[in-house]
């Protein structure tokens, strides 16, 4: 349905036309492909260098469609895991070797960014990973095609999922759309100690949605007004799991471990196994939980990650899926033996998780989520504090003090808003008095404090802020003072206005 209120209106130069028309993914055999499973780049030993090249390339998404045009990090379409120790810094070369032509239609009217940058830009972000200002990938930290950036990560944090992926000014949500994403994974003694499964056990599951034409390619949607092209949030029916539409997956019958990453541009996912077996949740965005959740079904916002410990040893033989809503994506083919390899248990406990006491925190912040008809501009604007990215900084946390913010949602979305630099806890949700924050400006609190999900108990950098309501964590700013942001990482409302600034001050 909102795929149709999506389309254009009139033809936007890569629409879908009469020669190539829409692909009808459902249409397609499913389970037809092998899962493909990212490659592990080695770099040089201790201080590890690497060396990532952005290219284009063209990649299979299914058997029976023909190649993809698409942009990566590496010669295949997953970007290479990149993989890390606590403390063990990494430098990266980030290089552009991009053509310098986008092929997806670029947007001049977001951000203010003028129709005199050149069209292909780009500027690499590790989503979680805590580092200096210079290497944090600050969107206007942009370089065109043919050059490159040395980006130094101390890594001095814990095992977490980490990914990298696209952030420059008014282009990510396409440079992203074209596949410029990748999994970045810090591992440290107390994940070590659990024997978690590992090697050919330990299986990264990277989810995006696109839309392809018949012809195989690429289709991004506009609003169909050439000057505003943008539109609110763009989701497709293709569910791509490790670059490939609805893949198999060969496992033996005993326990595993997924890294699951969302890179969608808007699409949140509701996973869930269709044999209505528990997946258990051992680690969400910044690592480790306290203890394993187990649970049915669990909601995936762009951005977040969950680390899952899914058992197969009593389904010798039988093909199982996971789905996102009542659509299978993946088919498991589990097999009637196990290798001689060792087996592996779900430990009792995962590590010691200190919860932020609330009297710790020196500031509250209040940050309102707002939703704007702007007709002289363009024709909606989604803004944070109601201010455009472009505006003075307003937020100006101190280096090593503890601060609350409180998400204010006054849209009809779920915005999961993401923090550059530091992690998080969160607090908990509680529904407001819309009417009463319009009218007096206070924020009066309707209804019981919701307490976080036992899977949203460990540290976080994107929290879902659903409708209507306040979302509170407690943050604490350590680690390197200077200039970063927070937006919402649905990558359309962060393109059009949804991010903004904030300085940590030494
Ligand atoms: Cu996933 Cu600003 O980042
Ligand atoms: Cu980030
Ligand atoms: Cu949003």
């Amino acid at each position: 349905e909102h795929m149709q209120s999506a389309m254009p209106a009139r033809m936007a130069p890569n629409a879908p036309d009469a020669k190539h028309p829409m692909l009808h993914v459902l249409e397609l055999p499913p389970f037809v492909d092998p899962l493909p499973v990212p490659s592990v780049p080695m770099g040089t030993p201790s201080p590890r260098k690497l060396r990532i090249t952005m290219r284009e390339i063209q990649s299979k998404i299914h058997r029976d469609v023909p190649p993809t045009r698409m942009w990566s990090y590496g010669p295949t379409p997953l970007g290479p895991v990149i993989e890390a120790r606590s403390d063990h810094p990494v430098e990266i070369t980030w290089v552009n070797h991009l053509p310098s032509k986008h092929f997806l239609p670029v947007d001049f009217s977001l951000h203010g960014s003028g129709r005199d940058l050149p069209e292909v830009r780009t500027v690499a972000h590790v989503h979680g990973a805590k580092v200096p200002t210079q290497y944090d990938g600050y969107p206007t930290d942009w370089f065109p095609s043919g050059q490159s950036k040395t980006c130094r990560y101390p890594l001095q944090q814990e095992s977490a999922t980490l990914w990298y992926h696209d952030h420059a000014m008014g282009l990510n949500r396409l440079n992203t759309y074209a596949g410029l994403t990748g999994l970045f994974l810090i591992r440290d003694q107390v994940e070590d100690a659990l024997n978690l499964p590992s090697g050919p056990f330990e299986i990264p599951l990277i989810l995006c949605d696109r839309n392809f034409t018949t012809d195989g390619q690429l289709f991004y949607a506009t609003s169909g007004d050439p000057d505003h092209p943008w539109i609110p949030e763009f989701t497709a029916d293709g569910i791509l799991i490790n670059s490939k539409l609805r893949p198999f997956f060969n496992v033996e019958p005993r326990l595993y471990r997924f890294r699951v990453l969302n890179t969608s541009n808007s699409r949140f996912f509701g996973l869930a196994l269709d044999n209505h077996q528990p997946m258990i949740q051992i680690g969400s965005d910044q690592g480790l939980l306290a203890t394993p959740v187990e649970q049915k079904f669990f909601a995936l916002a762009p951005a977040e990650r969950a680390d899952l410990l899914i058992d197969f040893s009593h389904l010798a033989g039988q093909t199982i899926h996971l789905r996102t809503g009542a659509f299978d994506i993946l088919q498991f083919r589990v097999a009637n033996q196990t290798s001689s390899a060792p087996l592996h248990s779900i430990p009792k406990t995962l590590r010691t998780l200190h919860r932020t006491p609330e009297s710790s925190a020196t500031l509250t912040r209040t940050i309102t989520l707002n939703e704007h008809q702007d007709r002289l501009q363009n024709p909606m604007v989604m803004l944070i504090n109601n201010k455009h990215w472009h505006e003075p900084t307003t937020e100006f946390p101190k280096l090593n003090t503890t601060e609350i913010w409180e998400f204010i949602n006054q849209t009809e979305d779920t915005h999961p808003m993401h923090i550059h630099l530091v992690r998080f806890q969160i607090l908990d949700r509680r529904t407001f008095d819309q009417f009463e924050l319009m009218t007096n400006k206070k924020l009066r609190f309707r209804g019981p404090v919701e307490a976080p999900a036992p899977n949203e108990m460990g540290w976080k950098d994107t929290i879902q802020c659903p409708a209507g309501q306040v979302t509170r964590v407690i943050i604490r700013f350590e680690g390197y003072p200077g200039k970063y942001l927070y937006h919402c990482h649905i990558l359309e409302h962060e393109a059009n206005d949804m991010m903004r600034p904030f300085e940590v001050i030494a």
